[in-house]
Protein backbone atom coordinates (compact mmCIF):
# COMPACT_ATOMS: atom_id res chain seq x y z
CA UNK A 1 0.00 0.00 0.00
CA UNK A 2 1.28 3.57 -0.68
CA UNK A 3 1.31 6.13 2.20
CA UNK A 4 2.16 9.60 1.81
CA UNK A 5 3.73 10.41 5.08
CA UNK A 6 6.18 7.31 5.71
CA UNK A 7 8.17 5.25 3.34
CA UNK A 8 7.80 1.35 3.79
CA UNK A 9 10.00 -1.18 2.92
CA UNK A 10 9.71 -4.69 3.68
CA UNK A 11 13.48 -6.90 2.83
CA UNK A 12 13.77 -9.92 3.56
CA UNK A 13 12.28 -10.53 6.87
CA UNK A 14 11.96 -6.96 7.79
CA UNK A 15 9.69 -3.69 7.69
CA UNK A 16 11.50 -0.55 7.68
CA UNK A 17 8.88 2.25 7.83
CA UNK A 18 10.45 5.97 7.77
CA UNK A 19 8.35 9.17 8.58
CA UNK A 20 8.73 10.99 5.68
CA UNK A 21 7.32 14.58 6.81
CA UNK A 22 10.96 16.47 6.25
CA UNK A 23 9.75 20.20 5.61
CA UNK A 24 7.91 19.83 9.36
CA UNK A 25 11.20 17.46 10.99
CA UNK A 26 8.25 14.23 10.78
CA UNK A 27 6.08 16.40 13.06
CA UNK A 28 2.96 13.97 13.86
CA UNK A 29 -0.11 14.95 12.33
CA UNK A 30 -3.08 13.12 12.02
CA UNK A 31 -2.83 11.89 8.90
CA UNK A 32 1.11 10.30 9.23
CA UNK A 33 0.13 8.91 12.38
CA UNK A 34 -3.22 6.97 10.63
CA UNK A 35 -1.40 5.87 8.32
CA UNK A 36 1.92 4.80 10.88
CA UNK A 37 -0.65 2.36 12.42
CA UNK A 38 -2.37 1.11 9.17
CA UNK A 39 1.76 0.19 7.93
CA UNK A 40 2.03 -1.50 11.48
CA UNK A 41 -1.22 -3.46 11.00
CA UNK A 42 -0.68 -4.33 7.53
CA UNK A 43 3.44 -5.44 8.83
CA UNK A 44 1.92 -7.64 11.64
CA UNK A 45 -0.58 -9.41 9.16
CA UNK A 46 2.33 -10.26 6.55
CA UNK A 47 3.63 -13.18 7.73
CA UNK A 48 6.74 -12.52 5.66
CA UNK A 49 7.56 -9.58 8.01
CA UNK A 50 9.31 -10.56 11.94
CA UNK A 51 10.56 -7.51 12.47
CA UNK A 52 9.86 -4.47 12.09
CA UNK A 53 12.14 -0.69 12.19
CA UNK A 54 10.43 2.92 12.66
CA UNK A 55 12.89 5.47 12.00
CA UNK A 56 12.91 9.17 10.48
CA UNK A 57 15.80 11.29 9.19
CA UNK A 58 19.07 12.34 10.11
CA UNK A 59 17.85 15.60 11.33
CA UNK A 60 14.85 14.31 12.94
CA UNK A 61 12.90 10.93 14.05
CA UNK A 62 10.25 13.00 14.80
CA UNK A 63 10.12 17.02 16.49
CA UNK A 64 6.95 16.16 18.44
CA UNK A 65 3.11 16.57 17.66
CA UNK A 66 2.57 19.02 14.68
CA UNK A 67 1.72 21.72 16.78
CA UNK A 68 0.25 23.47 13.48
CA UNK A 69 -2.13 21.35 13.57
CA UNK A 70 -2.94 21.50 17.38
CA UNK A 71 -2.86 25.03 17.93
CA UNK A 72 -6.41 25.65 17.02
CA UNK A 73 -8.08 23.03 18.94
CA UNK A 74 -10.28 23.42 21.88
CA UNK A 75 -10.40 20.80 24.94
CA UNK A 76 -13.42 19.72 23.62
CA UNK A 77 -12.56 19.01 20.23
CA UNK A 78 -9.49 17.23 22.05
CA UNK A 79 -11.60 15.39 24.54
CA UNK A 80 -13.99 13.64 21.96
CA UNK A 81 -11.53 12.92 19.71
CA UNK A 82 -9.86 11.54 22.29
CA UNK A 83 -7.33 13.22 20.50
CA UNK A 84 -3.83 10.69 19.03
CA UNK A 85 -5.59 7.67 21.57
CA UNK A 86 -6.41 5.28 19.05
CA UNK A 87 -3.81 5.68 16.90
CA UNK A 88 -1.66 5.39 20.30
CA UNK A 89 -2.83 2.18 20.92
CA UNK A 90 -2.58 0.97 17.63
CA UNK A 91 1.02 0.83 17.87
CA UNK A 92 1.37 -0.59 20.83
CA UNK A 93 -1.17 -3.35 19.82
CA UNK A 94 1.26 -4.37 17.61
CA UNK A 95 2.72 -8.53 18.19
CA UNK A 96 5.85 -8.17 16.06
CA UNK A 97 9.05 -6.54 17.67
CA UNK A 98 9.61 -2.73 16.82
CA UNK A 99 12.74 -1.01 17.07
CA UNK A 100 13.03 2.61 17.08
CA UNK A 101 16.00 3.69 15.20
CA UNK A 102 16.43 7.49 16.11
CA UNK A 103 18.75 10.49 14.96
CA UNK A 104 18.32 14.08 15.22
CA UNK A 105 15.53 15.39 17.37
CA UNK A 106 13.06 12.99 18.87
CA UNK A 107 10.86 15.73 21.06
CA UNK A 108 7.39 15.50 22.64
CA UNK A 109 5.24 13.26 20.60
CA UNK A 110 8.80 11.66 18.98
CA UNK A 111 10.14 10.78 22.37
CA UNK A 112 6.87 9.11 23.46
CA UNK A 113 6.72 7.54 19.89
CA UNK A 114 9.87 6.08 20.28
CA UNK A 115 9.17 4.53 24.01
CA UNK A 116 6.11 3.06 22.39
CA UNK A 117 8.91 1.00 20.11
CA UNK A 118 10.00 -2.15 22.25
CA UNK A 119 13.36 -0.73 22.26
CA UNK A 120 15.27 2.16 20.80
CA UNK A 121 18.96 2.43 18.56
CA UNK A 122 19.92 6.02 19.29
CA UNK A 123 22.33 7.67 16.64
CA UNK A 124 25.09 9.90 18.67
CA UNK A 125 23.26 12.91 17.11
CA UNK A 126 20.09 11.45 18.61
CA UNK A 127 18.38 14.15 21.14
CA UNK A 128 15.37 13.09 23.59
CA UNK A 129 13.11 15.80 25.18
CA UNK A 130 9.68 16.30 26.39
CA UNK A 131 9.57 20.44 25.89
CA UNK A 132 5.41 20.38 26.09
CA UNK A 133 5.57 22.69 29.09
CA UNK A 134 7.06 25.21 26.78
CA UNK A 135 3.96 25.24 24.76
CA UNK A 136 1.94 25.93 27.84
CA UNK A 137 0.99 21.77 27.84
CA UNK A 138 2.34 19.12 29.25
CA UNK A 139 3.23 15.26 26.88
CA UNK A 140 -0.10 13.52 26.07
CA UNK A 141 1.37 10.38 24.97
CA UNK A 142 3.06 8.76 27.42
CA UNK A 143 5.86 11.03 28.14
CA UNK A 144 5.07 11.68 31.88
CA UNK A 145 4.18 7.61 32.42
CA UNK A 146 6.71 5.92 30.34
CA UNK A 147 9.53 8.23 30.70
CA UNK A 148 8.92 7.95 34.21
CA UNK A 149 9.26 4.45 33.94
CA UNK A 150 12.01 4.27 31.95
CA UNK A 151 14.13 6.37 33.59
CA UNK A 152 12.76 7.35 37.14
CA UNK A 153 11.22 10.34 38.82
CA UNK A 154 14.20 12.42 39.21
CA UNK A 155 15.10 12.48 35.62
CA UNK A 156 11.85 12.47 34.26
CA UNK A 157 10.82 15.22 36.55
CA UNK A 158 14.05 17.46 35.00
CA UNK A 159 12.91 16.82 31.85
CA UNK A 160 9.17 17.37 31.97
CA UNK A 161 9.17 20.63 34.06
CA UNK A 162 12.44 22.19 32.19
CA UNK A 163 11.93 20.87 28.51
CA UNK A 164 15.21 20.42 28.25
CA UNK A 165 16.69 17.87 25.96
CA UNK A 166 18.98 14.88 26.60
CA UNK A 167 21.82 13.87 24.65
CA UNK A 168 22.38 9.90 23.35
CA UNK A 169 24.88 9.61 25.91
CA UNK A 170 22.73 10.80 28.99
CA UNK A 171 19.72 8.50 27.11
CA UNK A 172 21.99 5.28 27.43
CA UNK A 173 23.18 5.86 30.87
CA UNK A 174 19.57 6.36 32.01
CA UNK A 175 18.23 3.70 30.69
CA UNK A 176 15.99 5.12 27.77
CA UNK A 177 17.66 3.48 24.83
CA UNK A 178 19.39 0.46 24.54
CA UNK A 179 23.17 1.32 22.58
CA UNK A 180 24.29 4.31 21.04
CA UNK A 181 25.76 4.22 17.82
CA UNK A 182 27.80 6.13 15.60
CA UNK A 183 25.18 8.15 13.26
CA UNK A 184 26.70 6.90 10.04
CA UNK A 185 25.92 3.23 10.82
CA UNK A 186 22.20 3.90 12.37
CA UNK A 187 20.30 1.90 9.94
CA UNK A 188 23.30 -0.62 9.38
CA UNK A 189 23.01 -1.29 13.19
CA UNK A 190 19.13 -1.23 13.40
CA UNK A 191 19.06 -3.73 11.11
CA UNK A 192 21.74 -6.46 12.19
CA UNK A 193 19.51 -6.01 15.18
CA UNK A 194 16.10 -6.93 13.07
CA UNK A 195 18.00 -9.58 11.21
CA UNK A 196 19.16 -11.38 14.66
CA UNK A 197 15.19 -11.01 16.10
CA UNK A 198 14.21 -12.53 12.71
CA UNK A 199 15.92 -15.97 13.15
CA UNK A 200 14.22 -16.99 16.32
CA UNK A 201 10.79 -18.45 16.74
CA UNK A 202 8.59 -15.97 16.03
CA UNK A 203 5.95 -17.75 18.76
CA UNK A 204 8.85 -17.36 21.15
CA UNK A 205 9.12 -13.72 20.39
CA UNK A 206 5.81 -12.45 20.41
CA UNK A 207 5.35 -14.14 24.02
CA UNK A 208 9.03 -12.59 25.45
CA UNK A 209 7.31 -9.15 24.25
CA UNK A 210 4.04 -9.56 25.59
CA UNK A 211 5.94 -10.94 28.83
CA UNK A 212 8.36 -7.40 28.97
CA UNK A 213 5.36 -5.66 28.66
CA UNK A 214 3.57 -7.50 31.05
CA UNK A 215 5.81 -6.08 33.36
CA UNK A 216 4.85 -2.44 33.47
CA UNK A 217 1.48 -3.41 34.09
CA UNK A 218 1.48 -6.14 37.24
CA UNK A 219 2.31 -6.35 40.32
CA UNK A 220 6.10 -8.33 40.55
CA UNK A 221 4.37 -11.75 41.84
CA UNK A 222 1.31 -11.56 38.81
CA UNK A 223 3.96 -11.22 36.27
CA UNK A 224 6.36 -13.86 37.56
CA UNK A 225 3.46 -15.83 37.47
CA UNK A 226 2.46 -14.91 34.21
CA UNK A 227 6.36 -15.31 32.94
CA UNK A 228 6.01 -19.03 34.10
CA UNK A 229 2.84 -20.21 32.52
CA UNK A 230 4.06 -18.49 29.35
CA UNK A 231 7.33 -20.59 29.76
CA UNK A 232 5.99 -23.43 29.92
CA UNK A 233 3.29 -22.64 27.12
CA UNK A 234 5.99 -22.89 25.07
CA UNK A 235 6.93 -26.64 25.74
CA UNK A 236 3.73 -27.30 23.74
CA UNK A 237 5.97 -26.13 20.33
CA UNK A 238 7.57 -27.68 17.54
CA UNK A 239 10.13 -24.79 18.14
CA UNK A 240 11.22 -25.70 21.60
CA UNK A 241 11.80 -29.47 20.60
CA UNK A 242 13.85 -27.80 17.99
CA UNK A 243 15.84 -25.07 19.56
CA UNK A 244 16.77 -27.52 22.44
CA UNK A 245 17.75 -30.37 19.99
CA UNK A 246 19.86 -27.91 17.86
CA UNK A 247 21.71 -26.92 21.17
CA UNK A 248 22.48 -30.66 22.01
CA UNK A 249 23.58 -31.51 18.59
CA UNK A 250 25.32 -28.30 18.60
CA UNK A 251 23.52 -27.20 15.53
CA UNK A 252 21.58 -23.78 14.54
CA UNK A 253 17.90 -24.17 14.85
CA UNK A 254 15.82 -24.39 11.92
CA UNK A 255 12.34 -22.61 13.40
CA UNK A 256 9.26 -23.08 11.77
CA UNK A 257 7.17 -21.33 13.90
CA UNK A 258 4.91 -24.48 15.31
C1 LIG B 1 4.97 21.47 13.56
C2 LIG B 1 7.24 21.71 13.35
C3 LIG B 1 7.45 21.05 14.58
C4 LIG B 1 6.29 20.57 15.28
C5 LIG B 1 9.36 21.63 13.78
N1 LIG B 1 8.44 22.05 12.89
N2 LIG B 1 8.78 21.02 14.82
N3 LIG B 1 6.00 21.92 12.85
N4 LIG B 1 5.09 20.82 14.73
N5 LIG B 1 6.39 19.90 16.43
C6 LIG B 1 8.67 22.77 11.63
C7 LIG B 1 9.05 24.21 11.87
O1 LIG B 1 7.87 24.99 12.10
C8 LIG B 1 9.72 24.55 10.57
O2 LIG B 1 8.76 24.74 9.57
C9 LIG B 1 10.46 23.25 10.23
O3 LIG B 1 9.79 22.22 10.96
C10 LIG B 1 11.93 23.26 10.64
O4 LIG B 1 11.98 23.61 12.01
P1 LIG B 1 12.93 24.75 12.60
O5 LIG B 1 12.37 25.16 13.91
O6 LIG B 1 13.13 25.82 11.59
O7 LIG B 1 14.29 23.94 12.78
P2 LIG B 1 15.44 24.22 13.84
O8 LIG B 1 15.70 25.67 14.00
O9 LIG B 1 16.58 23.33 13.42
O10 LIG B 1 14.87 23.70 15.27
C11 LIG B 1 14.55 22.33 15.42
C12 LIG B 1 13.70 22.13 16.70
C13 LIG B 1 12.46 23.08 16.65
C14 LIG B 1 14.53 22.45 17.95
C15 LIG B 1 13.28 20.67 16.74
O11 LIG B 1 11.81 22.91 15.38
C16 LIG B 1 11.45 22.83 17.73
O12 LIG B 1 11.64 23.24 18.87
N6 LIG B 1 10.34 22.19 17.37
C17 LIG B 1 9.22 21.99 18.28
C18 LIG B 1 9.53 20.90 19.27
C19 LIG B 1 8.36 20.70 20.24
O13 LIG B 1 7.97 21.63 20.96
N7 LIG B 1 7.84 19.49 20.25
C20 LIG B 1 6.68 19.14 21.12
C21 LIG B 1 5.39 19.34 20.38
S1 LIG B 1 3.98 19.05 21.40
P3 LIG B 1 8.63 26.16 8.75
O14 LIG B 1 7.44 25.93 7.88
O15 LIG B 1 8.49 27.20 9.79
O16 LIG B 1 9.93 26.20 8.01
C22 LIG B 1 3.83 17.37 21.43
C23 LIG B 1 2.64 16.81 22.20
C24 LIG B 1 2.55 15.33 22.11
O17 LIG B 1 4.59 16.67 20.87
C25 LIG B 1 1.23 14.80 22.64
C26 LIG B 1 0.17 14.63 21.60
C27 LIG B 1 -1.06 13.90 22.06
Amino acid sequence: MAYETIIVEVEDHVATLKLNRPDALNALNSHLLGELSQALAEADRNDKVRCIIITGSQKAFAAGADIKEMSEKSYVDMLMSDFFGSESNAITATRKPIIAAVSGYALGGGCELAMMCDFIIAADTAKFGQPEINLGVIPGLGGTQRLTRFIGKSKAMDMVLTGRFMDAEEAERSGLVSRVVPAKSLMEEARAAADKIAEKSMISTVVAKEQVNVAYEMTLSQGLLSERRAFHALFNTEDQNEGMAAFMEKRSAQFRDR
